[in-house]
């Protein structure tokens, strides 16, 4: 079966960095022209640009919170300008506080909600409104941790489980116009948000892989495979399906 997602264009959000970068990587290699979102890191964002580039593929970075709403707007006509209309939208950008329930602050919480739900809202919000939108696939990166629960992370946890609830009622609404809402849901992986909060190595990261079936860390390279087949025709009868990518822990 071969996947072709030629004259599509993609929004990854969160791309500059990690499995957003992967998916961004792997969807350009299928054929879409990609928009590598990114907030902060404009180099890594232009690295994954230059390997998308150098490969043959296309693709644009564009600096954008995703919980601004005027960021997100001139994000998508950041890319129909360059690529025209987005038919493939991945919600990835996330951040994720770990700690006692004790220890949550008001504005964790808040950062929390903008960013992991409302970004997503917002992001889904503006790819549904695009004039002249045919089919299109929306995947939202959420956690298997929304299936298993893990101590310490109450706050984060939560607002990926809103991000299920989303995408299933979005599947049911958005289904009649021919736009399909998936969420991806990742295992514990190895990435530069995991490695810079300290997890990738300590005693927390082996007892995590204790629970994995598949006995190991997820990798970004996990996550582009699953990614683009959900973004492409071969799904085409598959929405509001929340899909475990965890190696067997959920
Ligand atoms: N790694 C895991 O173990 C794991 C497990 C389950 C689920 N997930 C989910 O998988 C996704 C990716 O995780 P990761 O570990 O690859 O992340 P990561 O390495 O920490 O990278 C996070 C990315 O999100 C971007 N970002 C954060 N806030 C943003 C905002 N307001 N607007 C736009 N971009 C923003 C960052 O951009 P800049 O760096 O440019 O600021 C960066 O590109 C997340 O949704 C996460 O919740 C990860």
């Amino acid at each position: 079966m071969d996947i072709c997602l030629q004259d599509r264009t993609a929004v990854v959000t969160g791309a500059s960095k990690g499995i957003g970068a992967r998916i961004a990587v792997d969807l350009a290699a299928a054929g879409a022209a990609v928009v590598v979102n990114y907030r902060t890191d404009a180099a890594g964002a232009d690295r994954v640009v230059e390997a998308i580039t150098e490969a043959g593929g296309r693709a644009l970075a564009v600096r954008a919170d995703v919980s601004r709403s005027a960021d997100v707007t001139a994000l998508f006509e950041a890319a129909r300008d360059a690529f025209g209309t987005v038919g493939i939208l991945v919600n990835n950008a996330a951040i994720s506080v770990f700690g006692p329930i004790e220890a949550i602050t008001e504005e964790d919480y808040r950062r929390h909600v903008d960013i992991n739900l409302w970004g997503t809202l917002l992001t889904m919000r503006t790819l549904a409104g695009q004039p002249g939108l045919g089919h299109a696939s929306i995947i939202n990166v959420s956690t298997a941790g929304t299936t298993f629960h893990p101590p310490y992370g109450a706050l984060y946890v939560a607002t990926k489980a809103a991000v299920n609830a989303a995408t299933l009622v979005a599947a049911a609404e958005l289904g009649p116009r021919g736009i399909r809402v998936n969420a991806l849901l990742p295992g514990y992986s190895d990435t530069e948000g995991t490695r810079a909060m300290g997890f990738v190595g300590s005693p927390a990261a082996d007892q995590a892989v204790s629970g994995v079936p598949l006995g190991r860390l997820g990798t970004p390279g996990d996550y582009g495979p699953p990614a683009v087949f959900l973004a492409s025709d071969a799904a085409r009868f598959i929405t509001g399906a929340v899909v475990h990518v965890s190696g067997g822990r959920r």
